[in-house]
């Protein structure tokens, strides 16, 4: 379940920090391929969002080809189809930014922006949402684990459909809409939006098929799954690193401090072998960390693991190694997100910009779109 050996060592990821460094680009008839992806502002962000998706996208930015458009959105409508206290929300959404920015996301290398300042997306979801079989969403079942996570539920079985509203039910569809008002061509996400992936290729094709005439107007766009698929929650490994599981010590987040890494490593629940093995079906635990410090530092498992062979108190050493590594990643982008995060001006000029270059690229299309299914 670890592709471990494609864990990418992000220390050699190179970090963009300049938030000036390329001219803006046109978005309009350039061919090469739009990527796209979102991250909900449900909170601050964590080790797995890092690990799982935003190293990812800093890669992807710096080595596109400048023929590539990337997107990457703050999805504030996905996050209201769960309870969410505005005051909170509000902050969030900014926090979400900071964070992204503090990662090395360049705004002018990519399009940076909040979903809800382009409405070309919920108009785009209305109209695939009148082609998308009722029987496709009830298959989806993303809801349900969302549902479980939100309400510290033991198990998906204590959730039913008396619970879900129906912007929950209708998440994929608003996805889906999301990637296609750009006509992206890729999307890097976790593998855990590979069902959400799968709808947003059909109404892709049925899209095209119904108003198009079979001809393509949206791409089918591919699913990117992150070489980190799952990083584990600290406290249970069973269940993925979350926002919202309510153990705060299952999580590792970006403003934990270096004291608190420590303390969070030296409570994580590893297994009761003395010597350190890598069995990611058996010992969860221990091979979460595994995957974590080799992600953070780019030496591979096998090598890891034969350095304790043999050692005494092998998994609290371990635990401390992990914490000392995770350090060197976090400490810049903490304290550039603690700046960041205060510089509110500054944010809301970057929202801006990206909010005027989201909607400028999705015009022509919503406008044949329009023009496609005969609203205009
Ligand atoms: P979310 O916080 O649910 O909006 O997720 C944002 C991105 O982080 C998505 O691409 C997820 O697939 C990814 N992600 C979230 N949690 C994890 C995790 N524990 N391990 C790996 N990827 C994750
Ligand atoms: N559903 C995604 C998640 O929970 C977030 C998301 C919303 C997204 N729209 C998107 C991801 C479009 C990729 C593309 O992580």
């Amino acid at each position: 379940m670890f592709p471990i050996s494609l864990a990418p060592s992000v220390r050699s990821l190179p970090r963009t920090r300049s938030l000036c460094s390329h001219l803006n680009r046109s978005y309009s008839t350039k061919p090469g391929r739009v990527i796209f992806s979102g991250i909900q502002p449900t909170g601050i962000v964590h080790l797995g969002n890092y690990l799982g998706a935003i190293s990812n996208w800093v890669e992807l930015q710096n080595n596109a080809k400048p023929e590539d458009q990337i997107l990457f959105s703050i999805v504030g409508w996905h996050a209201l189809t769960l309870p969410q206290n505005p005051k909170v929300l509000r902050t969030a959404r900014r926090d979400t930014l900071a964070a992204l920015l503090a990662f090395g996301i360049d705004p002018k290398k990519t399009v940076l922006f909040h979903q809800e300042d382009n409405q070309c997306h919920t108009e785009l979801a209305w109209i695939l949402s009148c082609i998308t079989p009722l029987g496709t969403l009830r298959r989806m079942t993303t809801w349900k684990s969302r549902l479980a996570d939100s309400r510290n539920a033991n198990s998906e079985d204590d959730i039913n459909e008396g619970m879900l509203n129906a912007g929950l039910f209708t998440y994929p569809v608003l996805q889906a809409a999301d990637i296609l008002a750009y006509r992206a061509t890729h999307v890097p996400v976790g593998e855990d939006q590979t069902q959400h992936l799968e709808l947003s290729r059909d109404l892709a094709k049925s899209f095209n098929k119904t108003f198009n005439g079979k001809k393509r107007f949206f791409p089918v766009p591919e699913q990117m799954i992150t070489p980190f698929k799952r990083v584990l929650s600290l406290k249970d490994p069973t269940s993925k690193m979350s926002k919202s599981s309510p153990d705060p010590t299952s999580r590792i987040l970006l403003t934990d401090t270096y004291p608190m890494i420590q303390q969070k490593l030296r409570g994580a629940v590893t297994d009761s072998n003395s010597h350190i093995s890598f069995d990611p079906i058996n010992l969860r635990g221990t091979a979460n960390l595994l995957s974590i410090l080799s992600a953070c530092t780019g030496e591979t498992i096998p090598n890891i693991v034969a350095r304790y062979t043999g050692k005494e108190k092998a998994h609290g050493i371990l635990k401390m190694e992990v914490a000392d590594s995770l350090e060197e990643i976090w400490r810049q982008p903490r304290q550039d997100f603690e700046r960041l995060r205060g510089e509110t001006e500054f944010l809301d000029a970057v929202a801006k910009e990206g909010a005027r270059k989201a909607k400028d690229m999705t015009q022509q299309t919503m406008k044949e779109v329009r023009t496609l299914v005969g609203l205009c």
